[in-house]
């Protein structure tokens, strides 16, 4: 059998991968930049998280959600804390998609309506709701658009007001900052507008924090900068640091059911232990403070840089604009200096999302290959 060829490769095959390092089976040495989409949180192969995987896989790896796993408990109460969240709740599930898949059906049985506000260029997820509320009409299938929304620009608030009047909207749903569609992000009087409407309509006002959560942007959720409370927030990416696991964290007005939400996979032993060792290392290491200290030396190298014409995002979610496109750039910088990057739905975007333990020696070494990137070659734009 083969695979089902729906990813386009880069030539390279990892075998082998510590901190910021992955190593191919030539035994080429690769800085990771992008962390597997924004994944790998707290560096490869991390000695306390590896340790924390293999006594529970010696423990128990895996039983149903139908007996109860006190690992659940303390991550949620660990989560909870080092968010600061600690009064919602938390439903495990195993990805992206999922947890806004389920962050909608919970804010659509909570409202008994079915319209979502969305965003242009937001990107939620491959599931059914969470695709169709994803702003690309590529990877919806016929399937996908029986549920009805409405994609608005980012940060005009009289166009989400006239629409939750309407009566029918039962979410909001917003990245705290857009990933894939190119690190764009709304503004705070925008994030505080959508939580009055919201509260002021009975609407769900969902943040989704699948790339832009776990400490990257500087603070644990992106949207603690503008200082409002989603009802909902959607968390999956380094939540496991490569091991599947996503979740929602649930305002304490939503009462649960018995059955409302389901999963096989979700919140297994393993998935708790990976998730409760990330947790720990994000707090010992203080890397939430390594992020903030890190991208103000990214911006400030990146700044010097003629060739960069934007510098976007925060945290370590951050993207360089060029006046070209950047795939021919991500290709020299791979196979020529051995540096892995990200791109964006907005070509002329270079991502940049490193594990949150990158130091400044590596982003040092970045600068200079960039640099050198740039210079001795002729970029097709
Ligand atoms: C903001 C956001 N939401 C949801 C998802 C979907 O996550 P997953 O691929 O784990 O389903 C992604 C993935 O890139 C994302 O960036």
């Amino acid at each position: 059998m083969n695979l089902f060829n729906v990813y386009q490769l880069y030539d390279v095959t990892p075998v082998k991968a510590t901190n910021v390092f992955v190593t191919d089976d030539k035994g080429v040495e690769y800085l990771d930049l992008y962390g597997g989409h924004g994944v790998v949180s707290i560096g490869h192969s991390h000695p306390h998280y590896k340790l924390k995987l293999k006594e529970q896989l010696d423990a128990i790896g895996f039983y149903s959600n139908a007996i109860k796993n006190p690992l659940q408990d303390e991550l949620a109460k660990k989560l909870g804390e080092i968010s600061g969240y600690p009064d919602y709740s938390l439903f495990l599930c195993n990805s992206g998609a999922e947890a806004n898949e389920n962050a909608l059906k919970l804010a659509s049985f909570y409202t008994g309506k079915k319209r979502v506000i969305t965003f242009e260029n937001s990107f939620h997820g491959r599931t059914s709701v969470a695709v169709s509320v994803t702003d690309n009409p590529k990877i919806n299938a016929p399937i996908n658009s029986t549920n009805p929304k409405t994609f608005l620009p980012l940060n005009e608030i009289d166009l989400v007001e006239k629409e939750l009047a309407k009566g029918d909207v039962c979410a909001v749903i917003i990245e705290g900052i857009q990933g894939v569609g190119g690190l764009d992000e709304g503004t705070t009087t925008f994030f505080q507008g959508l939580e009055k409407l919201c509260h002021k309509h009975n609407v769900v006002f969902i943040v989704d924090e699948v790339q832009s959560g776990y400490g990257r942007s500087g603070r644990f959720f992106a949207h603690q900068t503008h200082n409002v409370k989603p009802d909902i927030i959607s968390v999956a990416k380094g939540m496991g640091n490569g091991f599947p696991i996503g979740g929602i964290l649930i305002s304490p007005k939503f009462k649960a059911t018995y059955g409302m939400l389901g999963t096989t996979f979700g919140g297994n032993h393993l998935a708790c232990a990976a998730g409760i060792a990330v947790l720990e290392v994000i707090e010992q290491e203080s890397l939430m403070q390594n992020v903030e200290s890190i991208s103000k030396y990214f911006i400030e190298e990146a700044q010097k840089i003629p060739q960069v014409k934007n510098i976007k995002g925060r945290g370590l979610m951050l993207g360089l604009e060029f006046d070209f496109e950047v795939a021919e750039l991500r290709k020299k910088l791979i196979y020529e200096k051995c540096i892995f990057t990200g791109g964006a739905n907005n070509k002329k975007l270079l991502r940049i999302l490193p594990p949150l333990t990158v130091k400044k020696e590596h982003i040092k070494l970045f600068f200079k290959s960039l640099k050198e990137v740039l210079n001795e070659s002729v970029i097709p734009a």
